[in-house]
């Protein structure tokens, strides 16, 4: 990677636009300031800074001391302020314009071909992280910003907060927090798991309590029970129903006997036969008379037309001849014959008479006889009612006696709820013991998890100690070697890492200590003056060192901006005497800014950044 060129517009003291070439060559180069706008501030406020936070807000959208977007433009610029860098990488070909704008904004890259990629959106491009470091790396291996503090004189935890930050340690504290999450999550399955075995283990021994095999013998022998008494009363129902037919029985045969005894069977014949013989005498009378009556009527008039016809010589009513003495004794006949008939009638009359009464007697006695059979009639009535009242008791009974027996057949044939139920809790128990087994298998590897990840919460913490020890180890070498070269022979620096507490906390920030030549140690506090800007410089120059190491930044740049401030003047020959070594062995641009000259033979280069009324400016020079 080489760096072409910055190119500043409107930027901070920088008016226009300024152009800024970075020579072919390594080597340290010097920068130093006019301000012809305010002489007596010497070389102080030309825009040496200003050139370098350009490329510093170009690559990071901000200056090193924070400032951003409108505060960057010039104050008399009326339009918006923009920085390139050019770079390129293996070859000439890779040239890269990076390019951001203020007002429109924008940040690009953009290759020779014309090709623009648009870095506000795709930051992630590989030539980009090449050049492009974090922050805090950036500001201690390329950048060595004015405003900056040095490494030595950050306090403990800041020191230990870069010192992660820039060897990238703060992943094994990221790495901490989630084992911590994963550990807590863990922790919550677990009480889940526990929770759960202790309901299966509840339910296990409610189960244990419980016998559904008496439950359905309780039953089986409850419902023996019901049947016995079903079949006792049907037993009493039975014996009650012989009483009943009993009783039926009797009632039927008295019926029958009372019949039998009153013979109303021949008194009833007797009585028909009377009837009968009744009417017969009663129509024989009166035919009788009948006879007897007219005869007596047709003599009478015979014998009175045989006297009326004396003188007549026939019978008119017979038509024989009449004569005198014959019609005497016919007349005497006739007299005879109806005295006789008058006789019959009397006969019959009295016969008739007798027949009469006689049949009144009969009637009499048929009425008596009727009056009987009428009283036998009811009486036999009253036991027929009887009679149907035993059986209907009897039949009442005999359905009450059909409904117990079915009663006690849908007793028998009821089907005992708890019979399967002794098979169902055997396989629940052995279904929640499979459930206790997979539970406290399951607990084990959750318990078992929640100390791993436990485990990493520290473990992850002890990696970052561990190579932050390593590092500091490192560290250690750099910035010991850079204390010789700085002509502080016989010096050493201690660097001593964060230390976890017995509470398991761990203590931020690593201790400086300083052991003189006389073999004194003292913390890095108690020293001053230019010893101790030396020992920064070497603090500094031993941490970029071990950055570059780390990270593999390959940007061949090192800006050190006011670094000799509080240094005699053969410390600053020693300071400049080191970055030229450092240079020239690590391939690099080194460029010292100074507000004041120093007549050093050893710079490949240089450039004065002059402020005039027209804004800084830019003039470059070899010597
Ligand atoms: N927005 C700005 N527009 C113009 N000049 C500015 C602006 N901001 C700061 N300056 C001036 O820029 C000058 C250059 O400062 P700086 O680069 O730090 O000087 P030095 O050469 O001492 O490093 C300062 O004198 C300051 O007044
Ligand atoms: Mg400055």
């Amino acid at each position: 990677m080489k760096l072409h060129r910055i190119t500043a517009c409107n930027f901070l003291s920088f008016a226009g636009e300024q152009t800024f070439h970075f020579p072919d060559d390594p080597g340290l180069y010097f920068m130093q300031g006019v301000n012809e706008v305010e002489p007596r501030l010497g070389g102080n406020g030309a825009g040496k800074t200003t050139l370098w936070e350009a490329m510093f807000w170009c690559l990071y959208g901000v200056t090193s001391d924070g400032m951003k977007a409108g505060d960057i433009c010039n104050w008399g610029a009326s339009r918006g302020a923009w920085v390139e860098i050019a770079f390129e990488g293996d070859d000439a070909l890779s040239l890269q314009v990076m390019r951001r704008q203020w007002s429109p904004n924008s940040w690009t890259l953009q290759d020779i071909f014309g090709n623009t990629i648009d870095l506000a959106k795709d930051s992630g491009g590989a030539r980009l992280a090449d050049l492009r470091l974090a922050t805090a790396p950036f500001l201690h291996c390329v950048y060595m910003a004015q405003n900056g503090d040095m490494f030595l004189d950050l306090k403990h935890d800041a020191q230990s907060a870069l010192f992660s930050e820039v060897m990238g340690l703060n992943r094994w504290v990221d790495l901490s927090a989630k084992a911590s999450a994963r550990a807590s999550t863990q922790d919550g399955q677990t009480r889940r798991l526990e929770g759960e075995l202790a309901s299966i283990e509840g339910r296990l021994a409610a189960m244990g309590k419980h016998d559904p095999g008496a439950e359905a013998k309780r039953w089986q022998s409850d419902r023996a029970e019901r049947v016995a008494a079903l079949e006792a009363k049907y037993m009493a129902g039975v014996a009650r129903a012989t009483v009943l037919k009993n009783a039926w029985a009797d009632a039927e045969a008295r019926g029958q006997e009372s019949l039998a005894e009153m013979g109303l069977g021949a008194e009833i014949e007797t009585l028909e036969d009377m009837r009968r013989e009744y009417n017969r005498a009663k129509a024989e009378a009166s035919d009788m008379r009948y006879l007897a009556t007219s005869a007596a009527h047709a003599l009478e008039r015979h014998a009175e037309a045989l006297s009326a016809a004396e003188h007549q010589e026939r019978c008119e009513a017979c038509g024989q001849a009449l004569r005198p003495d014959a019609r005497r004794v016919a007349i005497q006949r006739a007299r005879k014959t109806h005295d006789n008939a008058l006789k019959a009638d009397a006969g019959a009359q009295k016969e008739a008479k007798a027949a009469a009464s006689r049949a009144d007697d009969l009637l009499n006695a048929v009425l008596d006889q009727e009056r009987r059979v009428d009283d036998g009639r009811a009486a036999m009535d009253q036991l027929e009612q009887e009679e149907r009242a035993a059986r209907r008791a009897y039949d009442l009974h005999e359905r009450e006696l059909d409904r117990l027996e079915d009663d006690a057949e849908r007793a028998l044939a009821e089907v005992n709820p708890y019979a399967g139920l002794e098979a169902r809790a055997l396989a629940e128990i052995e279904r929640l013991s499979a459930n206790r087994e997979d539970c406290l298998r399951d607990l084990d590897h959750s318990r078992e998890l929640h100390s791993l990840f436990s485990y990493w919460v520290r473990g992850f913490k002890e990696v970052r100690l561990q190579e932050i020890a390593e590092a500091l180890g490192e560290l250690e070498i750099e910035v010991n070697s850079c204390v010789i070269e700085l002509g502080l022979v016989g010096w050493e620096l201690q660097f001593s890492v964060d230390r976890e507490s017995k509470g398991g906390n761990v203590q931020r920030g690593f201790t400086v200590r300083v052991v003189e030549p006389g073999g004194k140690a003292a913390p890095w506090g108690a020293w001053s003056g230019g010893e101790k800007q030396r020992l920064r410089l070497a603090g500094d120059m031993g941490l970029a060192n071990l950055i570059r190491s780390r990270t593999g930044a390959e940007i061949p740049l090192e800006v050190w901006d006011e670094p000799s401030a509080g240094l005699s003047p053969q410390g600053v020959q020693d300071m400049l005497e080191t970055l030229e070594r450092r240079a020239i062995a690590e391939g690099r641009q080194v460029w010292v800014v100074d507000h004041t000259a120093h007549s050093f033979g050893g710079f490949s280069g240089g450039a004065v950044i002059t402020k005039t009324a027209g804004g800084s400016m830019i003039e470059q020079h070899s010597v």
